[in-house]
């Protein structure tokens, strides 16, 4: 059966009308249209840059004044990414996930992206899994700080609760996820009977460990990908193309068809 975008959007409108607790996880993908580079694949960070350390913790923990003066040069240098993120907006996929939200049928949003822009496009309840390039967080107590308020008056700047080591709330390879964040997302993945897989290569853990969850206990899956995913043929729809098009539209039906049914 040639694929059909129509029939594709009207299943997933089904599956989250039908939901009783509906989340999200997505990923770099749906905010490639605000200007940030994804990670893998074409155009993609690690692509052209090769990954970082899988140390970069490790190293910050022996010499974390050297982490901070790396950190703060490169918050000033403006490179590829530092620019791309500084500049982005919430695009039309981060604002029909705000809308989602808002209207009762999205419970919640986990989200692996650093950029903020689900809190700026106005969703509420969301755990960042991989932290917030907009705050620092204590290593040692947890306590976090918006990056703008955080006094530093010395390299590195000392907990002002704990005296532990302060560093940015992004979340480094070789650093273990904050206990209250990955407990949220299972929490979340075990309640949920629907999630809406959009912009990630599901290809790192624990988050692609949720989609799994989700699976096992019963629920339904619904992608939004450009490209395939590990999961793409274990899903009940799949939107095939951009999510800054395609979320717009798939919210647009699920409305559409409480009007015709009366429903909310
Ligand atoms: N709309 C929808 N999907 C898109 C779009 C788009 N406009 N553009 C790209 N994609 C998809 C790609 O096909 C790919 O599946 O988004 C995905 C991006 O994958 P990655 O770059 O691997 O990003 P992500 O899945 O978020 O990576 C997970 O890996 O390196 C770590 O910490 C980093 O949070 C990141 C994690």
């Amino acid at each position: 059966m040639a694929y059909d975008i129509e029939r594709e959007i009207e299943r997933a409108a089904e599956v989250i009308k039908a939901s009783r607790y509906c989340i999200a996880l997505v990923g770099a993908g749906i905010s490639v249209e605000s200007g940030i580079p994804p990670f893998r694949g074409a155009g993609g960070l690690w692509t052209k840059h090769g990954e970082p350390p899988m140390d970069g913790y490790q190293r910050l923990m022996r010499d974390p004044a050297a982490y901070w003066q790396q950190m703060l040069a490169r918050r000033e240098s403006g490179d590829e990414f530092v620019r791309a993120i500084d500049a982005a907006q919430p695009n039309p996929a981060h604002l029909a996930l705000a809308e989602l939200e808002s209207s009762g049928r999205l419970k919640h949003t986990i989200s692996q992206n650093i950029d903020n822009l689900h809190f700026v496009a106005g969703s509420r309840s969301v755990t960042e899994i991989h932290g917030n390039r907009t705050k620092v967080r204590c290593t040692g107590c947890g306590a976090r700080w918006p990056f703008e308020e955080f006094v530093i008056t010395e390299l590195p700047p000392p907990c002002p609760l704990c005296g532990a080591v302060v560093k940015g709330d992004t979340v480094m390879f070789g650093e273990p996820i904050p206990e209250a964040a990955i407990g949220a997302c299972y929490a979340e993945s075990e309640q949920a009977d629907a999630m809406i897989i959009a912009g990630t290569s599901a290809s790192v853990i624990p988050a692609a460990w949720f989609p799994a969850l989700v699976l096992e206990r019963g629920g339904t899956l619904v992608e939004v990908n450009v490209e395939e995913t590990p999961f793409s043929d274990n899903c009940a729809a799949v939107l095939r193309g951009p999510a800054g098009e395609l979320l717009p539209r798939l919210v647009e039906r699920i409305a559409a068809r409480g009007r015709t049914r009366g429903s909310p």
